[in-house]
């Protein structure tokens, strides 16, 4: 569960969110779109304290995160996988050095162990003949699924993707789009994914949110956002369709 209650975030004097609240129950899939520099990514950092905000609370599981301790905050963020925009790849690390980093980072495990989590998640990626190679040897695609690898390896219960399928060809970004909804269903997870692609958040999600200057806009299932009265909505909706 994740749920902002009236948030206000100001970055250099500008007013990014203003009132943001809302409220995403366990197991649902939330697409969040809007335009570039709509606040989606600062959205998004707020829920894994990245940011604070000025104004308002944030609650994940019940729990105000906003006076948590820096070791509790850890703790917290070990629960929620979180998917950059840039991938966040190590670039001197191999894949499997990359997807194994936060075990040997956050447990205690064997070696032993260690391998046959990682080859397991690798292998549901279709990247374990891929294991020994570094970042900048793969394709936009493979980064992508290292970093999904990577960002669930710990059996995380909220994920974050900020823009899963961005820079990628169409191909490519429906099969990431596949393997995000797989994920969803193995691990049941609460998902959260932030994309400029209209197809991908119909797809993938059970309610989209829309953001427009700093405030949610629509907040609702994908039917009812195709259909949505608000100009803005349609603008997006009509910008997208396929002729
Ligand atoms: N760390 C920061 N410092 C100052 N301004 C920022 C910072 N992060 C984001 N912004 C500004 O906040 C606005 C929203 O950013 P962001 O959430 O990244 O947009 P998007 O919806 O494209 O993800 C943009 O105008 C951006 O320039
Ligand atoms: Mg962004």
């Amino acid at each position: 569960m994740i749920k902002f209650n009236n948030i206000y975030k100001k970055l250099n004097n500008r007013e990014i969110l203003s009132g943001v609240d809302f409220l995403i129950n366990t197991g649902e899939v939330i697409a969040i779109v809007g335009q570039s520099g709509a606040g989606k990514s600062v959205t998004l950092k707020h829920m894994v304290r990245l940011m604070s905000p000025d104004r308002g609370s944030i609650e994940i599981d019940g729990e105000q995160i906003d006076n948590l301790s820096n070791s509790e905050i850890r703790n917290k963020r070990s629960k929620i996988g979180v998917l950059f925009q840039s991938s966040a790849l190590i670039q001197w690390l191999s894949v499997y050095e990359n997807v194994a980093l936060p075990l040997h980072q956050r447990t205690s495990k064997t070696e032993n162990e260690i391998y046959k989590i990682v080859s397991e998640r690798l292998k549901w990626v279709d990247l374990f003949e891929s294991k020994d190679l570094y970042p900048s040897e793969l394709s936009g695609g493979m980064q992508k699924r290292v970093g999904l690898a990577r960002a669930t390896i710990l059996n995380p219960k909220i994920i974050l993707y900020d823009e899963p399928t961005s820079g990628l060809d169409p191909v490519t970004s429906r099969k990431i789009d596949k393997l995000i909804m797989k994920l969803n269903n193995e691990m049941q997870l609460t998902s959260v994914i932030i994309t400029h692609d209209l197809i991908s958040a119909l797809s993938i999600s059970s309610k989209i949110m829309m953001l427009h200057d700093g405030k949610i806009i629509e907040f609702c299932n994908p039917n009812d956002f195709i259909k949505s009265n608000h100009p803005v909505v349609q603008k997006f909706v009509n910008s997208q369709k396929i002729l």
